[in-house]
């Protein structure tokens, strides 16, 4: 294997350093790229760049593989409980039965949230979006919880993990129970993690709730299937964000704003929101490729494509099955999953998509099952910042344990040079 790289600038050839990873990824390490040259790169997107050095998840976009510390995704999704993968995540190996009972005990005790968490709650109009107040409420632990602030010590970084992994679905629960105009309820020690969640989320005031297994088995597959996905947008703004010492509550509040946007978590309510239109306008659906492929339009194909993957996204392949599962299971017909069906087809046949290497991602199939687990579409992006919680928890874990540098990019300036200042009068 290579060891280093040349460039030659202004008649001199420096060497940089090739760093290579468990699964033969290699970088240029150019930490003293400017030390030595004076020169910069610029990667917009950072398409080209890595951020950090990572062993939480690994992708492979060419060949479709995800892996969560090693282990195929496939074979968590289908066998593992959700919250054994966020400790698998979080800490580095699979638990054993008293890890994970101490794990979740510890969660347990953390899971009452402030009463007057709610006063802040109910001052958001009925319209607001929840993502919105998802990242208020978050960055408000902060205030409830000060000591999850200044986490040098891994005994305070656990602290912090445990807190934030116990309220978090207490106010995914809240904001949807807004949404719904339905009272705010609490945690239930005596159920599991996801039980807990469907618990929270559905039960209605007026009548006992029984766990429906199909629902709590889906919901534990869909939080799996979002909860790493190495350096993505959000993820990245977690990083950033913490790599100021900005608390845990504040960095995973910051990566739910960058989840937010449509081109990224944001895409699952975009997706049902496009295939809703699809229907209302009759089903035609080569009608809207032609606008996605149209570059006056502004329309794209919303669940489809990704930087990485340029092969199926294998958590589309997992969720495209489940939806078909969990629809039989419920007794339920929707007939955009067929719209969705005849999208991919028509997609995967089509040369626009197939140049350019466009699949169903994570976000076209996912809102068909929480729609049917009759989540409202605005809820979509929360429920998939409640399977990423424990992924960016694990990444700011490793960012902080591995004493990263405060990020901080350079540029390139293309501003104004030299200006002469004249005072108001004259101007
Ligand atoms: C997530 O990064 C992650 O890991 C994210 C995620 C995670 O788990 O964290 O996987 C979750 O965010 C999934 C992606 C959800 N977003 C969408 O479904 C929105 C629709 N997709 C696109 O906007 C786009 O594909 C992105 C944002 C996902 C990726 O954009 P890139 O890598 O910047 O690629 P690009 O925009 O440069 O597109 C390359 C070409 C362009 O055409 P040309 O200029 O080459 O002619 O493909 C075209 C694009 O116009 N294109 C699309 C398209 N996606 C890309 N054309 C129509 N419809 C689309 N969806």
């Amino acid at each position: 294997m290579e060891k280093s790289v040349k460039l030659t600038y202004k008649n001199e050839t420096f060497e940089f350093p090739l760093v290579g990873g468990t699964e033969d990824e290699l970088g240029i390490d150019i930490k003293k790229l400017r030390a030595l040259t004076g020169l910069v790169t610029l990667d917009p997107g950072f398409k080209n760049s890595g951020s950090c050095q990572s062993g939480v998840t690994f992708l492979d976009g060419e060949k479709g593989v995800l892996k969560y510390r090693g282990y195929a995704i496939e074979d968590l999704a289908n066998g593992a409980d959700f919250l054994e993968v966020a400790y698998l995540l979080i800490f580095g190996e699979l638990p054993t039965s008293a890890q994970l009972d101490k794990f979740q005990s510890d969660i347990n005790e953390e899971s009452i949230v402030d009463e007057d968490l709610k006063v802040i709650l109910k001052s958001f109009p009925k319209t607001a979006h929840p993502m919105g107040i998802l990242a208020s409420l978050t960055s408000a632990l902060t205030a409830f919880n000060p000591s999850s602030v200044d986490v040098d010590s891994e005994e305070d970084m656990y602290k912090a993990i445990v807190t934030i992994m116990a309220k978090f679905p207490v106010i995914v629960a809240w904001t949807q129970r807004k949404v719904k105009g339905l009272p705010l309820n609490y945690s239930d020690s005596k159920l599991s993690y996801v039980d807990n969640v469907a618990k929270m989320m559905f039960k209605k005031p007026n009548s006992d709730y029984d766990l429906n297994p199909t629902i709590t088995a889906a919901l534990n597959k869909l939080l799996i299937l979002h909860a790493d996905h190495e350096q993505n947008c959000s993820t990245s703004t977690v990083r950033i964000v913490g790599s100021s010492h900005a608390g845990l509550f504040a960095s995973i509040s910051a990566g739910i704003s960058a989840l937010w946007g449509p081109l990224h978590g944001g895409a699952n309510q975009a997706v049902i929101e496009m295939l809703e239109a699809i229907k209302a306008d009759g089903g035609d659906t080569k009608k809207f490729m032609a606008k996605a492929k149209d570059k006056n339009d502004s329309f794209r194909l919303m669940g489809f494509g990704h930087r990485v993957y340029k092969n199926f996204d294998p958590r589309a392949k997992i969720i495209k099955v489940t939806a078909d599962e969990v629809l039989n299971e419920l007794g339920i017909v929707d007939p955009i999953l067929d719209i969705a069906k005849g999208l991919e087809q028509e997609a995967l046949s089509d040369t626009y998509f197939v140049d350019r290497k466009l699949y169903p991602n994570v976000d076209f199939y996912s809102g068909i099952i929480y729609r049917a687990l009759g989540i409202p579409t605005e809820m979509f992006t929360v429920m998939f910042a409640l399977g990423r919680l424990p992924g960016w928890i694990a990444q700011w874990r490793e960012m902080r344990m591995n004493n990263e540098p405060i990020g901080r990019p350079r540029q390139i300036y293309t501003g104004a040079t030299e200006k002469v200042f004249k005072t108001l009068k004259k101007r």
